[in-house]
């Protein structure tokens, strides 16, 4: 006769067990850190009262996620970007923020991600004013110029490496180290790209592709560090997006319009706000098992 997978006696035990008051019948009834966005219907995904840095946030994917954290609540979105003062786009966002009501808002920081110290000094700032960090979005990046790599010279490198790579790890640096000093838990995204998984064709740019192999493997090393401190840190990789980035090249090269759409099972370059929900999830507690993983978006790019 086959024995029970649980024997008498250890279903007793369960039954003397506490069992979680928001795990009751094992459906998780109410968020431990409840809302009144919750109510309105987000879930885990609501982000109310969160404080988040979003680098490269002037426009494209870093704009993008600034509108999405903003949308799911956020108190707080901190765009850290270059120029002096913010271009159109963001400050067209900074309105429709503010048209969603509630206490959110976006803010303006000029600053330059190769800076460790001063970046250290920025960050430490905002969260001192808001009283805690709690996302950080890394998406300052450049794409360097494309060439043979016979051709590549050092300080080509050098410029990429020091924005996508150093910049990139900076600025998680900066926002880990005021999540620990307010001793919350964190959600650090950092954007790589499926060109650091795949070489691109017809695309020949090696050091855009190694800088973001190299930020994919900083999420999985900085996740198994920092998960301890309730920190988790994913890579997100999307494939080609319509922003700035890649439009600079399609109005020189419009070929590149088909090059990079015929490699997608949809045709087509993707739209910025078709990234909303992943950065949505990756910030929320809805994806608070999720670590050390690299998210891929690219509408098939990579899947054949
Ligand atoms: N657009 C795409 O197809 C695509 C695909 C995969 C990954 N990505 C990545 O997503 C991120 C955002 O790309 P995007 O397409 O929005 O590019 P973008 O050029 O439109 O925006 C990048 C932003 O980063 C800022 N930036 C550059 N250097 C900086 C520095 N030293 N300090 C602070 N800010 C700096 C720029 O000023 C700009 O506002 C990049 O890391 C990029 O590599 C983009």
């Amino acid at each position: 006769m086959l024995k029970p997978i649980i024997s008498r006696s250890s279903l007793a035990i369960l039954r003397r067990s506490p069992i979680s008051s928001i795990y009751k019948s094992g459906v998780r009834l109410t968020s431990s850190r409840s809302t009144p966005a919750i109510q309105e219907g987000l879930g885990d995904f609501a982000l109310t009262d969160r404080v988040a840095i979003v680098t490269g946030g002037n426009r494209g994917l870093g704009l993008e996620a600034a509108l999405a954290l903003s949308a799911a609540g956020s108190r707080a979105v901190y765009c850290l970007d270059l120029p002096e003062k913010p271009g159109e786009n963001w400050n067209a966002a900074r309105q429709s923020v503010a048209k969603l009501g509630g206490a959110r808002r976006l803010e303006y920081v000029t600053a330059d991600v190769r800076d460790q110290k001063t970046l250290f000094k920025t960050v430490e700032e905002i969260a001192t004013k808001e009283g805690r960090m709690d996302i950080c979005v890394a998406a300052a990046g450049i794409s360097g110029a494309a060439r043979s790599c016979l051709e590549y010279t050092e300080e080509e490198l050098e410029e990429v490496h020091d924005v996508n790579f150093k910049g990139v790890f900076f600025s998680a640096q900066a926002a880990a180290r005021q999540m620990v000093r307010f001793q919350l838990p964190g959600s650090i995204i950092l954007l790589a790209s499926i060109a650091g998984s795949v070489a691109l064709k017809h695309t020949p740019i090696l050091p855009y592709n190694t800088s973001k192999a190299a930020v994919i493997q900083m999420a999985r090393v900085m996740a198994c560090e920092l998960a301890q401190k309730n920190i988790r840190v994913n890579s997100l990789s999307p494939g080609f997006i319509e922003t700035p980035m890649t439009k600079a090249v399609i109005s020189v090269q419009p070929e590149f319009q088909s090059i990079w759409s015929e490699q997608s099972f949809m045709n087509r370059l993707g739209k910025p706000h078709e990234l909303r929900g992943i950065m949505t999830w990756l910030a929320s507690d809805a994806s608070s098992f999720c670590t050390g993983s690299n998210i891929i978006v690219d509408g098939g790019y990579t899947a054949w």
